[in-house]
């Protein structure tokens, strides 16, 4: 259930990525007057959500939540929200909804059951969900032996969120304090995107095929399902 789409370019990728998000949001309000758009945070899709904001697409249909976010409130250093508020709900995409993952509690347990509350409001199966995937395997903040990850791996958890302690490395840095979708979550997507640039996340990508531990590089359990065709857009 893997469709690989690999381009020679940077810019070939977005054009061609940036259409197939754009006919994928028409075709679900089309269908079904609504459409969920889960987002990642990082670098690598910045220029994704630079493109969709200037199409002239439902976005007024359209909700927006994050596949996931730091413990950290919104302005503040490393908030997905707040990279997703600069650079995707901007221009025509400004009014879409946005539903936020980061509650007031003290922590991503504490906040889990509201943000959890938050996500059933939107429609599923999600309709598009952009995933990155970091050079540790991580997808998502599925994090190699992260404290939360046995459960957020269940894919019968019924769960769509899952709050994650990730073990401190270089990639996480200091914010180790994570809310999530689920792999039971991210498997209520009509399809997943993995966008993924660069020759040294193309070998972690194979590694990622080929290796069984998900508890080990977690992006293996998305890999390796059979629920839910993911299409893999790479460039150098
Ligand atoms: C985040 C993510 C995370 C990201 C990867 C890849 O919030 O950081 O959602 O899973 O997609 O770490 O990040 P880059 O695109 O920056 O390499």
């Amino acid at each position: 259930m893997i469709e690989e789409r690999f381009f020679q370019d940077r810019d070939s990728l977005f054009d061609a990525l940036t259409q197939d998000c754009s006919e994928r949001l028409e075709t679900a309000i089309d269908n079904r007057g609504a459409a969920s758009f889960l987002v990642s945070g990082g670098g690598t899709p910045k220029p994704l959500y630079q493109r969709l904001a200037g199409c002239d697409l439902p976005w007024a249909k359209t909700s927006i939540a994050l596949v996931d976010e730091r413990w950290v409130d919104v302005g503040e250093q490393g908030s997905n929200e707040t990279f997703i508020r600069e650079h995707l709900l901007q221009d025509r995409a400004a009014v879409a909804t946005y539903i936020p993952s980061k509650t007031g509690d003290a922590s991503p347990e504490a906040g889990l059951a509201e943000c959890e509350q938050a996500y059933h409001t939107l429609p599923r199966p999600f309709d598009l969900v952009i995933l990155g995937m970091g050079p540790d395997g991580h997808t998502a903040s599925l994090f190699p032996h992260a404290g939360g990850l046995t459960s957020a791996l269940d894919p019968h958890s019924g769960q769509l969120c899952a709050a994650i302690q990730a073990q401190p490395s270089a990639v996480t840095g200091p914010l180790t304090e994570r809310i999530t979708l689920s792999l039971c979550g991210l498997l209520q997507a009509r399809q997943l995107h993995l966008l993924i640039t660069g020759d040294d996340k193309l070998q972690v990508y194979r590694a990622a095929k080929d290796n069984t531990d998900f508890a080990a590089m977690p992006v293996s359990a998305i890999l390796h399902q059979e629920q839910v065709p993911v299409w893999v857009y790479w460039s150098p």
